[in-house]
């Protein structure tokens, strides 16, 4: 596993984080395992929101911690708000209150990171920053972020909001990757130079945002892998050739090759399987050649003009 900084100068954390949306079929003891052993395989850094499995991904992952006392302090926990039924909503009241049903639920006294879901399109920054400034004051809530936030976006936050916006998590996969292929297809008109984000890579790139890609192994939203797919043949084709060339598995190479981009982003793994869990864990200690990651860029479909 590697290590980098996304939100704190003092606290390392592992590049793979792991997404808790996927949590809330487990019971209490199975969620322990699927802690301790994400922690023995280097993990650090779990991934939730206040609607995943509607409230009950963080109750069990609460529960678990309650089972073993010694996980906490050896884990940075991230939960998001912003989302209600049929709407987007930053106002005060709503990112104050989503986050003290977040510390009720999952059972602890301070959430380490906590990141704006969705846009509200009725945002006013001056409210943001007024829920943030008592969510920091009070000691509820360490450090800020985003997701699903365009450059513009975030700039407008800024406006108000005093806090460092410390990560920006999207939808990014070898299969979803506009956000990429875009830098290298500027002002072309084919799919691949469809710039849908205002260049978001490079404004967290040069703003010190980390990037949290979610959904790494999916085609979908949310459903669907892209991973032994028939759909994606050709890519499975060349994930396997290079798990071989690499001694890891096809989904470790998947998420290496968005560890090898500069960027220093954190993806954020949804499985809940051990075994792959360690897999990943494993091919995040790889590094592809740049011949390689491309190679896989060009079997994804992606062009170079
Ligand atoms: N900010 C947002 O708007 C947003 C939206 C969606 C998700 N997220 C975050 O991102 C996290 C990850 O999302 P995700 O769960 O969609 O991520 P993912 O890691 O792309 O997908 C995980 C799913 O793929 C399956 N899978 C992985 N490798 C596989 C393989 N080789 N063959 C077959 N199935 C495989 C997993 O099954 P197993 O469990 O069996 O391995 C699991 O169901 C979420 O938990 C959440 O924290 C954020």
């Amino acid at each position: 596993m590697k290590y980098i900084n996304t939100y704190s100068k003092e606290i390392d954390v592992s590049q793979v984080a792991l997404g808790c949306m996927r949590i809330s079929q487990m019971t209490p003891a199975e969620t322990e395992k699927y802690i301790s052993t994400a922690i023995d395989l280097g993990y650090n850094y779990f991934d939730h929101a206040d609607i995943y499995g509607g409230g009950e991904c963080e109750k069990v992952f609460g529960k678990a911690l309650a089972l073993n006392k010694s996980l906490r302090d050896k884990i940075i926990i991230q939960t998001k708000c912003g989302i209600r039924k049929g709407m987007y909503d930053f106002s005060k009241e709503h990112i104050i209150s989503s986050v003290e049903n977040s510390l009720k639920n999952l059972g602890v006294e301070k959430i380490d990171v906590l990141l704006l879901h969705r846009p509200d399109l009725l945002m006013e920054p001056e409210e943001v920053a007024e829920a943030f400034d008592y969510l920091e004051s009070s000691g509820k809530v360490g450090a800020f972020g985003v997701s699903n936030h365009s450059a513009s976006q975030i700039e407008l936050l800024k406006t108000a909001v005093k806090q460092d916006i410390k990560i920006n998590q999207m939808q990014l996969s070898i299969t979803n990757a506009t956000m990429i292929s875009s830098g290298a297809n500027v002002n072309l008109q084919n799919r691949d130079g469809t710039n849908y984000d205002g260049y978001l890579r490079d404004y967290c790139r040069l703003n010190g945002i980390t990037v949290q890609p979610w959904s790494p192994l999916q085609h979908g939203f949310i459903s669907g892998t892209f991973l032994g797919n028939p759909d994606f043949a050709g890519l499975n084709e060349k994930l396997q050739q290079l798990a071989e060339k690499y001694g890891v598995t096809d989904t470790g190479i998947a998420i290496a090759w968005l560890l090898r981009l500069p960027d220093k982003m954190q993806p954020v793994v949804g499985s809940i399987n051990l075994e792959r869990l360690a897999d990943i864990a494993r091919a995040a200690d790889i590094v592809l050649s740049k011949e390689d990651w491309y190679d896989i860029y060009l079997t994804a479909g992606y062009k170079l003009p």
